[in-house]
């Protein structure tokens, strides 16, 4: 089970004993101010002279100095976005000269470089093995001027990466609600599971169909964070895609395909980081989450294409692909969800390949039936937080791909608009605002890019709780 390697963060003006320190200022005279000096100063104007941009590092006895300038406006996304790369810059050069813990000055941008710093130094070290002694890790962050917010952010994004990063023999349903109701107690969340028998009881006919094939129990876990002083009567309800491992069940998945599939619960992690970071921040919001969980597998009575399900909702679907596994699964959520009179409901789901061969790891997929203001807000805060978000068409002529001759709809469209018809199928189960964020594009890596190494890049934490705190 995933441990939760957490970096200790702290908030404090100067470095403690040992740890090296980061300078980051619009001016080398900044620079100065803030303490270089002289002679670092003149260095710096070297390199800059001949065009040398980022991190220069000056080694000390037991703790080095790493310095750069920066000019941006820490107001735009693209300035933003400019501080968190350069902390990500600074992650690598901390890698390469194994520090271990690391102070940041970079004025009101510090929580920026920090949270790039952060980032780019996960590093998943759960399953090492021998090799763990030897693994370097960033132990501590310290930001002068930085905030509890940041911190708390930055750790939940690290939890998320965690979950998604456990294969599925150290995560299956069952242990990823152990793992929600663990995280719900340290950080304040209320969380409640439905085993087996309720599900039944429930009759959600497309988790327990996709369950079928499977050794292990699925399970529905519910979040709740209901501060005294939320603003709003109606909850926000976030729904996370929760597919431990998907094989693909019968029209099992070749290989190549395969490998990376214990990402296929990056939805349910993202919403779980979320609720780590509504929780410990406090935020003035009543949000629920919902997440369906099981894992995707050809064994026993593996749902066959051509069967015919029945939902929770009462729809019957044609189940054509079982590979197609996250719709059935998420839509008896999305109907769970009426019952809250939900204000706005998203989802976010590796739902289909299709966003990510639409626009690659670059950006998610979004599309909806919720307000332009809801949608421009969620583009918005997308790019603050660089977890960029697409908006897709949702128009009723995508409805008619899914349409079945023998039950309400089939699970699949044709080869055009994948990732359109997934959405046009899960928006029959929904009767208010709604939201669906495909994250199959940026949600793992199979190779380093931007701020972030291979694996699990956590999106979808810093996305929802940018989202949230623009709203009212
Ligand atoms: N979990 C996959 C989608 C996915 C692909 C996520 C790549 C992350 C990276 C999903 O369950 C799936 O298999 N979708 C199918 C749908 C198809 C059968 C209609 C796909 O995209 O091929
Ligand atoms: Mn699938
Ligand atoms: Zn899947």
């Amino acid at each position: 089970m995933p441990t939760f390697v957490t970096m200790k963060w702290t908030v404090q003006p100067t470095a403690s004993d040992g740890a090296s320190r980061a300078l980051c200022q619009p001016t080398i005279q900044a620079l100065k101010a803030a303490g270089l000096s002289e002679e670092q100063c003149s260095i710096l104007k070297g390199r800059e002279a001949r065009g040398v941009k980022g991190w220069t590092s000056f080694p000390g006895e037991d703790a080095g100095l790493y310095a750069r300038t920066i000019d941006v406006d820490a107001r735009d996304a693209e300035g933003l976005h400019k501080l968190r790369q350069a902390g990500a810059d600074l992650g690598k050069l901390l890698a390469s000269d194994k520090v271990d813990h690391i102070h940041v000055d970079a004025g009101k941008g510090g929580d920026t470089v920090a949270e790039g710093v952060a980032l780019n130094s996960y590093r998943y070290t759960d399953l090492l093995g021998k090799k763990a002694s030897e693994a370097w890790t960033l132990k501590g962050i310290q930001v002068a001027h930085g905030s509890k917010d940041q911190a708390d952010l930055s750790k939940a994004v690290h939890i998320t990466r965690d979950l998604v990063n456990a294969p599925v023999w150290s995560l299956t349903a069952m242990d990823l609600a152990d793992q929600a109701e663990k995280l719900g107690k340290d950080h304040g969340f209320q969380v409640t599971v439905l085993g087996k028998s309720q599900i039944e009881s429930l009759k959600m006919g497309g988790l327990l169909a996709v369950n079928k094939g499977s050794i292990d129990p699925p399970r529905f876990i519910i979040l709740e964070h209901k501060p005294e002083n939320a603003s709003n009567d109606k909850p926000i309800v976030l729904v996370g895609k929760g597919v431990v491992y998907d094989t693909g069940g019968l029209s099992l998945k070749p290989s190549p395909y395969m490998e990376d599939m214990k990402c296929d619960m990056g939805g349910s992690a993202a919403v779980i980081g979320a609720f780590c970071a509504m929780a410990s921040q406090g935020l003035n919001k009543h949000v629920i989450g919902l997440i369906p969980a099981t894992d995707n597998r050809p064994g026993g009575n593996a749902v066959t294409p051509g069967d015919v399900i029945t939902m929770m909702s009462g729809h019957t679907v044609e189940v054509l692909n079982t590979d197609a596994e996250g719709r059935l699964i998420l839509a008896d959520a999305l109907h769970y969800a009426k019952k809250y009179q939900p204000s706005l409901v998203m989802d976010l789901a590796t739902l289909t390949g299709a966003a990510a061969r639409a626009i690659g790891r670059q950006a998610s997929v979004a599309m909806g039936t919720a307000s332009d203001t809801i949608m421009t807000d969620l583009v918005t805060s997308g790019f603050d937080c660089h977890e960029r978000v697409v908006i897709f068409p949702f128009w009723d002529d995508y409805a008619d791909l899914i349409k079945s001759e023998i039950a309400d709809m089939k699970n699949i469209g044709g080869a055009e608009a994948g990732a359109v018809t997934a959405g046009k199928f899960l928006e029959h189960y929904t009767d208010y605002p709604y939201v669906h964020i495909d994250i199959a594009g940026p949600a793992f890596l199979d190779a380093p890019w931007c701020y972030f190494g291979k694996g699990a890049t956590g999106v979808g934490v810093r996305l929802l709780m940018a989202f949230l705190n623009r709203q009212d």
